[in-house]
């Protein structure tokens, strides 16, 4: 090469590297361009390689020139090389939009009843109760023959009940049992002391157990009825049980679920699976001045008035008694060694009085706003 054409390459290198390092935009490409022109091999190399075929005079001054052309396209790629990888991808504008409007997401949350459902058993559980559930769907046997609730008798009509259509050839688990039973027909339960017949007939006392269920009765819908209920039963039975075990255990469930200073009374009632036989009534929560809910009576209320106990002072929360003997001798218990006493409670009504509620309908329609108010 001699003086001209290198000073030609110099000036032609010093022009092009501008226009090709614009054009690049990967790293890959950039360092064909590195290779290119700062390799061992590349423009420059060859240019400086050129030198020592120089006159000696000539040397110093090129040597310059093609050292400054080195330091040009050096900088220029260390530039590109930063602005390449600091770039962000072209997409990014458009997932950072902060003027977007955020999703919330809605939390679900438990249904009322099911909350009742969960602390209720917390407080019998506390107290040493277990937990045990039955099946919907029962036998006549345990729904009423074997509370003491015999065919035809009368008691039978308070406690209306949906009868099952069944298929003459027993076909499920269920129709079998009845068939091995000879208990008669299948129905769904009326209440949820089947489940007293149930355990009784396959665990040995001591048994301190709770059942919360779902029950059927083919009432009309109204603000105070449903088809379709919650119930708790729960039952006690060892020797020497007696009746102010069963006072002192309801009484402790209602302190903790009214609260503290609620008042209760026990007034004689008749059911067939129990002898002697109580509902249970707590001082109104609205109108007397003692409760977690109310702690002083409500503005406007006179007991007279009210409209939740109608001037009566009481509400009844529940039905029980000491378990009748002839239920024993059905699950051949030796009732002469045991004791027990049985309670049921309807959950919807415990709910109703606990939070003010006045329409049992409002439980099954849904209708969130009702819903997530607790
Ligand atoms: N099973 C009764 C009812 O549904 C309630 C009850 C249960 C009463 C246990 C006494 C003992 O009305």
């Amino acid at each position: 090469m001699d003086i001209n054409t290198i000073k030609i390459e110099i000036d032609s290198i010093s022009k092009n590297i501008i226009v090709e390092i614009t054009g690049i935009n990967s790293t890959q490409s950039l360092e064909e361009l590195q290779l290119k022109y700062l390799g061992r091999k590349g423009k420059i190399a060859q240019l400086t390689g050129a030198i020592p075929t120089l006159p000696l005079p000539e040397r110093g001054a090129l040597g310059c020139q093609i050292n400054a052309l080195k330091n040009k396209v050096a900088s220029l790629i260390e530039k590109k090389q930063k602005s390449i990888t600091t770039k962000p991808p072209e997409t990014a504008k458009f997932i950072y939009d902060i003027g977007l409007p955020a999703i919330v997401q809605e939390l679900g949350q438990l249904h009322p009843i099911t909350k009742i459902i969960d602390e209720i058993c917390a407080i019998f559980n506390q107290m040493g109760f277990s937990v045990i559930e039955g099946p919907e769907i029962e036998t006549e046997h345990n729904n009423f023959t074997g509370l003491n609730i015999p065919l035809e008798h009368p008691s039978r009509e308070a406690f209306d009940t949906f009868y099952l259509k069944l298929a003459s050839e027993p076909v499920n688990q269920l129709a079998n049992e009845q068939a091995n039973r000879q208990t008669g027909k299948l129905l769904l339960r009326s209440h949820t002391s089947p489940v007293q017949i149930r355990v009784m007939k396959s665990q040995e006392p001591p048994l301190a157990v709770i059942v919360p269920g779902r029950v059927y009765r083919p009432d009309a819908v109204d603000a105070s009825h449903s088809f379709m209920f919650h119930q708790i039963e729960g039952f006690i039975v060892d020797e020497n049980i007696r009746f102010s075990d069963l006072k002192g255990i309801l009484e402790a469930f209602a302190k903790a679920i009214f609260g503290k200073d609620i008042k209760m009374r026990f007034r004689p009632h008749f059911f067939p699976f129990t002898e002697p036989s109580v509902e249970v009534d707590i001082s109104c929560i609205i109108c007397e001045p003692v409760s977690r809910l109310a702690s002083e009576p409500v503005k406007g209320c006179k007991p007279a008035n009210c409209p939740v106990c109608h001037g009566k002072r009481w509400l009844e929360i529940l039905g029980s008694g000491m378990i009748h003997p002839n239920v024993f001798k059905n699950v051949g218990y030796d009732f002469k060694k045991y004791t027990g006493f049985a309670f049921g409670m309807g959950v919807e009504r415990i709910a109703m009085l606990k939070y003010g509620i006045n329409d049992i309908r409002l439980f099954f329609e849904n209708d969130l706003r009702f819903l997530k108010q607790f």
